[in-house]
């Protein structure tokens, strides 16, 4: 019989420094951009793309300290003790080293925090713009299910700062954090279905970030294009799968069988233009929601005008009250934090949850879709279970409330565009090779792993320039 793996729990890392994207960053852009007004860009950014705040990491983090937060915060809540962990495996695009593994660098932090020796975890990095933590956590769940594991955990962490040109169309979607995942048997909070997933490749330049840039280069539109067709493509291989499971006895549709859609999300509004190709492709042979698309369509002067149908799909009620049910709710952390890259869709995942536990409503048994995307360019669908257990994880994590900022109460900071971009611009090394280092922090850190230093020796008797030594400051 197949073993039933999944997500026991989660934990979230954010940054605390934020831009608020309403406040005086769209006074410096507008003219920089070419947009008419403040108020203008401020109505895009906001509504048109869907941000409202835009994290921004301090001086003394990076990937690696990201990850390592959301690692110590899992560890911690679930209450499991670090020795008992199999495999720490980190998805990023954000790397911090062209050879060593991420992952060795956070088990290194958690090694000297709490005071244990972890040699015996494997650490990969999986590398593949946003899906690289899917790629994984799919290869941590086979692993367990083939019963491979001497030790009853796993854990995948999906960490990034998405950085595009300053001044650029990419900028206003930045954002960084971390989401890590506890992995075992019997899970508390979803329960993975097997032999079904969808996956798609494609060769692709709709976004990529060549060795010598820090900053990613996209072809926006196309980025947006490529997305839908490459979702579309594993979404119909998952149908497919999944109806072959059955032996021909699943519905026509599988569109009345998911509770809640998640997607990758860059910026919450890619979630509509997602889900207006989803519910185009799932309602066609849906009894219930077939008649509107097909009114719809008739609507327009050219029935293949799929970007039309989709544009119109959107403005119907139908499709606003499903979108409000199946996905909104997992669209509430990405519009405080912006792009995470890789852990965007195990944000909306969390996010999910969050509105779930704080508003009351029951999950136990609901299925749940997942569609990962990664630019250059894959996508994975696969689905879940929430699982009985799943308020014990719930009730114990909060980040709606962690993201309340210092004026509300809370720990996040705001800063002036001159901070952000004093940090966004900061080199590690010099042009002649000379060492910076990590740059001054806004807020000192407490009570965190930071990037301490980069070491600066190239002796017979040390080599180590370069190299990234990690603290924990109390
Ligand atoms: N008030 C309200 N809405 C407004 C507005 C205003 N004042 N001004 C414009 N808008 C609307 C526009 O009508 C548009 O909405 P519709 O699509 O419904 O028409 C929306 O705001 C966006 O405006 P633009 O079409 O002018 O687009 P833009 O120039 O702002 O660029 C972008 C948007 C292409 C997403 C750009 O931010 C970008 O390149 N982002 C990075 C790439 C990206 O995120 N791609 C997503 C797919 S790839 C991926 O997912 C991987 C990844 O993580 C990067």
């Amino acid at each position: 019989m197949t073993k039933i793996i999944g997500i026991d729990a989660y934990a979230v890392h954010v940054p605390r420094l934020y831009v608020d994207m309403a406040n005086e960053w769209p006074v410096i852009r507008a003219p920089q951009l070419g947009e008419e007004s403040p108020e203008k860009l401020r109505g895009k950014v906001m509504s048109g793309v869907g941000l409202r705040k835009m994290a921004v990491p301090d001086g003394h983090e990076d990937a690696a300290t990201m990850a390592a937060m959301a690692a110590k915060r899992l560890i911690d809540e679930s209450g499991i003790d670090p020795a008992d962990i199999e495999t720490l495996a980190i998805g990023t695009e954000t790397t911090v080293d062209q050879s060593k593994s991420m992952a060795a660098y956070v088990l290194g932090m958690l090694e000297t925090h709490y005071g244990k020796n972890l040699q015996h975890v494997g650490t990969p990095q999986v590398q593949f713009a946003c899906i690289g933590a899917t790629y994984a956590l799919e290869a941590a769940v086979n692993q367990l299910r083939a019963g491979e594991n001497k030790r009853p955990y796993s854990i995948v962490i999906a960490t990034d700062i998405s950085k595009y040109p300053l001044r650029s169309a990419g900028e206003y979607t930045q954002g960084a954090g971390a989401v890590a995942l506890l992995i075992c048997e019997n899970p508390r909070l979803l329960e993975l279905e097997p032999g079904i997933t969808g996956t798609v490749t494609r060769n692709e330049r709709d976004f990529f970030r060549p060795n010598w840039s820090s900053t990613a280069v996209v072809d926006g539109k196309y980025s947006i294009d490529v997305y839908l067709d490459c979702i579309e493509g594993a979404l119909s291989e998952y149908s497919a799968r999944s109806r072959a499971r059955r032996n021909g006895s699943a519905p026509s549709s599988i569109y009345g069988e998911l509770d809640h859609l998640l997607f990758h999300v860059p910026f919450p509004r890619m979630a509509e233009y997602a889900a207006a190709r989803v519910f185009a492709t799932l309602w066609e042979t849906d009894p219930a929601f077939a008649p509107v698309l097909h009114e719809v369509r008739a609507t327009l002067d050219s029935p293949d005008d799929r970007r039309e149908l989709q544009r119109r799909l959107v403005k119907t009620e139908a499709f606003k009250t499903e979108f409000e049910r199946r996905i909104a709710p997992s669209l509430e952390l990405s519009r405080e934090i912006g792009n995470v890259y890789s852990g965007s869709l195990y944000l909306a995942f969390a996010s999910l949850v969050e509105q779930a536990a704080t508003q009351g409503l029951e999950l136990q048994g609901q299925r749940v879709l997942f569609c990962s995307y990664g630019s250059g360019a894959s996508a994975k669908v696969f689905s879940g279970r929430v699982a009985p257990r799943w308020r014990e994880v719930a009730t114990r994590v909060r980040y709606g409330e962690e993201l309340r900022t210092v004026a509300d109460g809370g720990r996040r900071v705001e800063i002036d565009v001159a901070e952000y971009e004093r940090l966004h611009g900061h080199v590690e090394v010099g042009s002649d090779a000379a060492i910076i280092g990590p740059p001054r922090s806004v807020v000192p850190p407490r009570g965190e792993f930071v990037l301490a230093r980069l070491g600066e020796t190239t002796t017979p008797k040390l080599t180590d320039y370069g190299y990234r030594y990690y603290a924990f400051t109390a």
